[in-house]
């Protein structure tokens, strides 16, 4: 028997057990308390990064309005004692069609950032999309997920000779696809960051994919540096923060400047506004690895990226981080889905809180699906522990609801019906 096909139910009874005992979950179940509580623990800083979107919100809210409109039909008197989440991407078997998206900048969260997200993953069996914003770099990440699915996520950055030593590195350390996020030129209007004057890498966190290239090094020893503004005491912080994050000697970085130089690099190198279609032949000369386009959120730019010979498609609106106001990712994944007619997976994420969410996005037509904020607010309250919950809750739900409706793995989700859109 596939080992984790009785190990969800298996998993739901030792909550059950676990509660008699008087033991409760560490992170809580329900995404609202879930980060209700991340905002009393972290940091104002850390929170207004991760719980933040662009302007208002509205797509952020829409992101989620989105999955209350579509309804599961349960579905009586069907066998479903035989399950399996497994699901194949790109040729390889998953244990199932959950995966954790890129989520940059984990550094602001936890201490040992993306390092204990890759030990939740491994533990889990739960593939994991690097940030090119990472807090440790991917080989660390790598070696940590051992046989787990990675993924490289690439910011396309002004200099190609980065790009290609970044994606390199990738390939080198047994990442699977590289994800270009194309969303994100330029960062999106985030009032609550923009209200605090916070930008975590200002401080040096989510650089740790830069520090580590040799590429972006080799840049830091022609950096001018600009001259900044007077010497207050948060701009002391700031500066201390960056030397710390930066690695490496305490004593030996104040001097060297080169924390200062690899921030005034990185912004002025991180993405180019310029980039088109015709780019992409840049990345596929350079690499034999599947190209997954995310960022995607209708029918003519997933036309023009199966015309670009692109390998996957994913479908987000960054979790409404970027244009406020933007259609929700679950309503560009039906236009997608119809679009691509099955010539490459369609990958979604944006609003998943729940597994009942990541059944509603197969039944949809996703091939797999991304879980965003939920695991960053794990990190944040309970680690490596709090991560691996957050996986396992939403597993457990999907294999459930999967049950309660009728169908037994992924393949019969999708073609399970949702009613009630409009
Ligand atoms: C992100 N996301 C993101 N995407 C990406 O391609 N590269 C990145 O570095 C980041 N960084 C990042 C940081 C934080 C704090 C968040 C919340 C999100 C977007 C991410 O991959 C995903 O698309 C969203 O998180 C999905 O939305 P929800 O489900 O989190 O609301």
């Amino acid at each position: 028997m596939d080992q984790h096909l009785d190990s969800v139910p298996a998993y739901q009874r030792q909550i059950y057990q676990n509660g008699a005992r008087g033991q409760v979950p560490l992170v809580p179940m329900h995404f609202e308390e879930l980060e209700k509580k991340a905002r009393r623990k972290l940091s104002a800083t850390a929170f207004a990064y991760v719980a933040g979107g662009a302007g208002q919100e509205s797509t952020q809210r829409a992101n989620r309005l989105a999955f209350e409109k579509w309804s599961i039909q349960p579905r009586m008197l069907r066998d479903v004692s035989r399950r399996s989440l497994k699901t194949t991407v790109f040729g390889k078997e998953w244990r199932s069609p959950l995966m954790l998206s890129p989520v940059g900048a984990l550094g602001l969260v936890h201490e040992q950032a993306d390092a204990l997200v890759a030990r939740a993953a491994a533990r889990c069996c739960t593939p994991m999309v690097f940030s090119n914003q990472a807090s440790v770099k991917m080989e660390t990440c790598a070696a940590l997920l051992g046989d787990t699915p990675h993924w490289f996520q690439l910011y396309w950055s002004k200099s190609n000779e980065l790009v290609a030593s970044l994606v390199s590195r990738a390939e080198a350390c047994g990442c699977e696809a590289i994800v270009v996020t194309l969303d994100t030129p330029l960062l999106g209007w985030r009032p609550r960051d923009l209200q605090l004057g916070s930008l975590p890498f200002a401080r040096a966190i989510g650089l740790a994919q830069y520090l580590s290239d040799p590429v972006f090094q080799s840049y830091l020893n022609e950096v001018q540096l600009r001259p900044s503004g007077p010497i207050t005491l948060n701009a002391l912080g700031v500066f201390y923060d960056a030397c710390r994050n930066y690695g490496g000697s305490l004593w030996q970085n104040p001097r060297t400047r080169r924390p200062l130089k690899a921030v005034q690099q990185f912004i002025d190198i991180y993405s180019r506004t310029d980039l088109l279609w015709g780019d992409l032949e840049f990345l596929r000369k350079h690499t034999r690895l599947p190209i997954v386009l995310k960022g995607i959120l209708c029918a003519q730019d997933a036309r023009l990226a199966l015309e670009s010979g692109i390998d996957g498609i994913w479908v987000s609106n960054h979790g409404g981080r970027q244009v406020d106001g933007a259609r929700t990712s679950l309503d560009a994944l039906r236009e997608v889905v119809a679009e691509v007619k099955g010539r490459a997976p369609v990958f979604f994420d944006s609003g998943v809180r729940a597994g009942a969410d990541v059944f509603k996005a197969l039944a949809l037509g996703a091939t797999a699906v991304g879980l965003g904020r939920p695991f960053a607010y794990g990190l944040g309250l309970a680690g490596e522990e709090g991560v691996v919950e957050v996986i396992e809750n939403t597993l457990a739900e999907l294999d459930l609801t999967m049950a309660l409706a009728g169908c037994c793995n992924p393949d019969e989700v999708r073609s399970a019906t949702l009613l009630g859109h409009e």
